[in-house]
């Protein structure tokens, strides 16, 4: 989307390179691309460059009546990924409306691959491809995704901004647990323990006294021992904190981004989700309201699909959470869960202090718990016993403490992970495809 108050750089004097994205403006020019040599055929007289530059992918024809004979034969030997700088007339591609190609006048080779490149149109395998992850960004799927992370992000951001939030960054290296100690990050912090953090939530309660209105939004890191197609060890994670909001409230705020996310993605990514083979049917019925059920509803479901077993007390995994979420056809919001399963920070339910005022919402088509949040505990004296109880060292959350003793306030928010969001939006199996370097159990690298 362009905004006419936002300039656009101007290009430097002299240069008329332009981006393949924007040749449309160019019908009939002669212009100047830059970019990498995505994939080439011949056909006797003619050879037909696919060039990519990043913003997109054109067709450059070279015809052997308008080049010289050596350009013509260098043509014929350029390799996968050889950076180039190609010129040529903007002409309308003779079929398909709406695409452009380029009748090439010259090609100047910038870079010849060194070694044949690795990650060929043949099928690779996912280990393979993952430690190529920083080639196989240049892939076109994994170019879709990235994209529609971009304006997952880009909804996100716009949706707090325009509704009077302010951004507020959490820290990274924490001394403070905030969602329970098996899954800490250590790290020696100038001779003293500190975290890489797991939520930015306990600093956000700290701006929600301060601001009214505020989130977060980077990377968080868990050492998540289990190898599931949903856990990262660092992931992104944004997270609202509002000030006097209450559960109800806040599953409003939660449901109310999420379908102006998602309508924004369905608005600015249709060629994305194509590429991507996304089927948009489920996306589009993402619109507020949202059922709720209460976890113990939810325990019903269980039993009556397939799991006898399920009982009160017991968390969901992956499979429970699909078996949940496939009875809706939008993301579900359950809340009200055990406050036994829950971090220390969460308020009680006043109709029975044995539930968490807390909320997560569950994701369509088997994609499980992409947003957990609720109302924090507002009472001093309780949340000392909750600390404790956590077996948490109390000296660490002094500073937290402090909220409930200089005013006090009712309070709320939630994270949302982006990743999972990612996988869901983009139908992925995986959430390693959805950031641009996955972190996980057994990959630090690239
Ligand atoms: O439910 P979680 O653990 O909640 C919190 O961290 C709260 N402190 C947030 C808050 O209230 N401000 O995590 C929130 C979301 C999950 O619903 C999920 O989408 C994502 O973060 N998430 C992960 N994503 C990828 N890999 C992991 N290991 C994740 N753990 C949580
Ligand atoms: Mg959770």
């Amino acid at each position: 989307m362009t905004d006419p108050k936002i300039p656009s750089v101007p290009p430097l004097p002299g240069s008329n390179v332009v981006s393949i994205a924007k040749l449309a403006d160019h019908v009939g020019e002669e212009v100047t691309l830059q970019g990498w040599l995505y994939n080439k055929r011949s056909s006797g007289k003619l050879h037909f460059l696919e060039v990519r530059d990043g913003s997109g992918i054109v067709q450059a024809v070279v015809f052997k009546g308008d080049v010289s004979p050596e350009l013509f034969a260098a043509a014929d030997h350029l390799q996968q990924e050889a950076s180039l700088t190609v010129v040529g007339t903007v002409k309308e591609h003779g079929k398909i409306k709406g695409q452009y190609e380029l009748q090439v006048k010259e090609v100047k080779l910038l870079g010849a691959p060194s070694r044949e490149y690795p990650i060929s149109p043949k099928e690779h395998g996912t280990d393979f491809l993952m430690d190529n992850r920083h080639l196989w960004l240049r892939s076109k799927r994994q170019h879709a995704i990235m994209r529609v992370r971009h304006s997952i992000i880009k909804a996100v951001r716009d949706f707090f901004d325009m509704n009077d939030f302010t951004l507020i960054d959490a820290p990274i290296f924490t001394p403070n647990a905030c969602e329970g100690t098996s899954t800490l990050f250590q790290t020696d912090y100038h001779g003293e323990p500190a975290f890489l953090t797991q939520s930015g939530q306990l600093y956000m309660e700290a701006a929600a006294a301060a601001f009214g209105k505020a989130y977060c939004f980077g990377p968080t890191f868990r050492a998540e021992k289990s190898k599931t197609r949903r856990h990262l060890a660092e992931f992104w994670m944004v997270e609202p904190e509002v000030a006097f909001m209450n559960l109800e409230e806040d599953m409003r705020l939660a449901e109310h981004l999420l379908s102006y996310v998602v309508a924004r993605v369905l608005e600015t990514r249709q060629n994305e989700l194509k590429i991507l083979e996304r089927d948009t049917k489920m996306l589009e019925n993402v619109q507020a309201p949202f059922p709720r059920i209460t976890y113990h509803e939810a325990i019903d479901i269980l039993r009556q699909n397939g799991h006898p077993e399920a009982k009160v007390g017991d968390d969901f995994g992956g499979d429970e959470e699909t078996v949940i979420s496939n009875k809706f056809d939008r993301p579900v919001i359950v809340h009200r869960y055990p406050i036994s399963l829950k971090a220390f920070y969460f308020a009680r339910d006043a109709k029975d202090p044995q539930l968490a005022l807390n909320m997560d919402v569950l994701a369509p088509e088997g994609y499980g718990e992409i947003v957990g949040g609720g109302e924090r505990e507002g009472d001093l004296a309780r949340l000392e016993g909750a600390i404790a109880e956590h077996r948490l060292p109390k000296e660490a959350f002094e500073w937290y403490l402090d909220l409930r003793r200089y005013g006090t306030f009712p309070h709320a928010g939630f994270g949302l992970g982006i990743e999972r969001t990612v996988s869901w939006i983009c139908g992925l199996p995986h959430v390693r495809e959805t950031i641009p370097f996955p972190r996980m159990l057994n990959r630090l690298a690239p």
